[in-house]
């Protein structure tokens, strides 16, 4: 048996009891013996620690509240709605990350349009429903989500948060929610998947979370090849091409970022000699990589992405009910309608407005395929409002993009509870208990079918 020997010596040894211990003679009290000794140590070092630890607990409390006042980052606590983090994150993100994320395609219509059209349909509540039990889980291409919404595809996460993608998806899975990766990911798509699993086994695996991946297809076809065999080797679940990106969007901010930067590094650069790191990804800063992705795509190729793939097949970025029918045709398992967060073409049709079209001109589309939406949801009620008119789920873009750069994991976490509540509030004042309830007729879309389109007469091919 050993107690310590030299009681005042912060470099601590060990000697057998018995042994003599100088510098103990002046100790009052009774003889020494090892219960003694012991007390005597904690006696002497237990006020220094404890006023250690508070002093360690004080500094570190001072400086992440300064650090948190400095640059302006309330407390988690105070993000109540999902457009909280955008203010949050524009204080924290350096100038060209911000722009990235909050850039949109000319003078910002279709993104504008995308937020906007949701205030355009009101609800039909219904009253005295039993709406005591809640659920709102969905069964999204054969697997269960938590929630109808999901976190759609952002390249480039790396700009939001050092954490990047695996960080996004730690803290989706703890949600159980799904995530879309990107392509143009920051990391490796295998690293991600890592990141999910291994937060899945923290959680014992009872997350229903899945992850996705959304394909740009590059040019060269071997190049096509190999990358769809790498995201089936990682086990991902569903593939969603992206058809809406012929070419990279015109994005406005971005434009006038990069000039400006040219100039001051003396640069007087050729739009098309930019070359980005990841050339699977459009350029980070708004100029597209040759070869990321492939302008002459067409609906054969759904053949061979669909054959190599062998799993759920997802369109990304349909606008039209004409495109929706070939979907059907090319016998797709799932459309995503989406004008890609209003960056890609100007002058776009809001999701929600896609939505109406294929609900007023081809409702059979629900019976056949899985009709997913994304752009401009801020809120649980715009959730459900998708759903009304036919949405299997939804997937939100920015709010998450701003959650992350703002409070990493956490932010995702709050940013998901905060639209579930707001999806759960909503259920239960529309009078319903659960998402198969929902339908068209809970909903007011008068406003915005005065805006739809409406077939040329005699000329339509619907
Ligand atoms: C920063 C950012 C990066 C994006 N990157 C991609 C991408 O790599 N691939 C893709 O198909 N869509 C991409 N999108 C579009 C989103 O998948 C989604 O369609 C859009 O963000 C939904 O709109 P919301 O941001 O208003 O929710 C990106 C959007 C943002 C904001």
């Amino acid at each position: 048996m050993y107690i310590f020997k030299n009681y005042n010596n912060s470099a601590i040894a060990f000697t057998p009891i018995g042994h003599s211990r100088a510098g103990m003679n002046s100790r009052p009290g009774p003889t020494p013996g090892p219960l003694s000794d012991l007390l005597y140590v904690i006696s002497l070092h237990l006020p220094c620690s404890l006023f250690l630890s508070f002093f360690f607990c004080f500094i570190f409390y001072t400086i992440t509240i300064f650090r948190m006042a400095n640059n302006n980052i309330p407390h988690l606590s105070l993000c109540v709605t999902a457009t909280d983090f955008e203010k949050v994150a524009k204080n924290v993100l350096a100038e060209k990350s911000w722009v990235y994320a909050s850039s949109s395609a000319a003078t910002g219509l279709s993104m504008t349009t995308n937020l906007d059209d949701w205030s355009l349909i009101n609800f039909r509540p219904r009253i005295l429903r039993s709406v005591d039990s809640m659920d709102t889980r969905r069964n999204i291409l054969g697997h269960t989500s938590q929630f109808p919404f999901f976190v759609s595809a952002m390249g480039t996460l790396g700009s939001s948060h050092p954490g990047a993608e695996p960080l996004l998806v730690r803290g989706a899975t703890r949600k159980g929610m799904h995530t879309m990766i990107s392509t143009a990911s920051t990391k490796p798509l295998e690293e991600i998947m890592d990141a999910h699993l291994d937060e899945q086994r923290l959680l014992g695996n009872q997350s229903p979370s899945n992850l996705s991946f959304q394909l740009y297809v590059p040019v060269d076809r071997t190049r096509a090849k190999s990358l769809v065999q790498r995201v089936k080797a990682a086990g991902y679940q569903s593939l969603w091409v992206t058809v809406d990106t012929s070419t990279l969007g015109k994005r406005t901010a971005d434009r006038y970022l990069q000039a400006q930067e040219n100039l001051d590094a003396g640069v007087v650069q050729n739009a098309r000699d930019i070359h980005g790191e990841n050339d699977f990804a459009p350029a980070f800063g708004g100029r597209q990589v040759p070869g990321s992705v492939d302008g002459g795509l067409t609906w054969e190729d759904l053949d061979w992405i669909s054959s190599e793939w062998g799993g759920p097949l997802v369109l990304k970025g349909i606008q039209s009910v004409e495109d929706v029918k070939l979907a059907v045709q090319h016998g797709v398992q799932g459309i995503l309608l989406s004008n890609h967060g209003g960056r890609q073409i100007h002058s776009a049709p809001s999701s929600l407005m896609t939505l109406l079209e294929i609900r007023t001109y081809y409702p059979e589309a629900f019976d056949k395929l899985q009709v997913f939406v994304d752009g401009g949801l801020r809120d649980g009620a715009d959730v459900l409002k998708a759903l009304c008119l036919g949405a299997t789920a939804v997937g939100i873009g920015r709010p998450y993009y701003y959650a992350l750069a703002a409070y990493g994991a956490e932010g995702v976490e709050r940013c998901t509870d905060i639209i579930a509540e707001e999806l759960e509030i909503t259920m239960k004042m529309l009078g319903v208990s659960s998402l198969d309830q929902l339908r068209p007729d809970m909903v007011n879309t008068s406003r915005l079918a005065n805006e739809m389109w409406r077939p040329v007469s005699g000329n339509s091919k619907l």
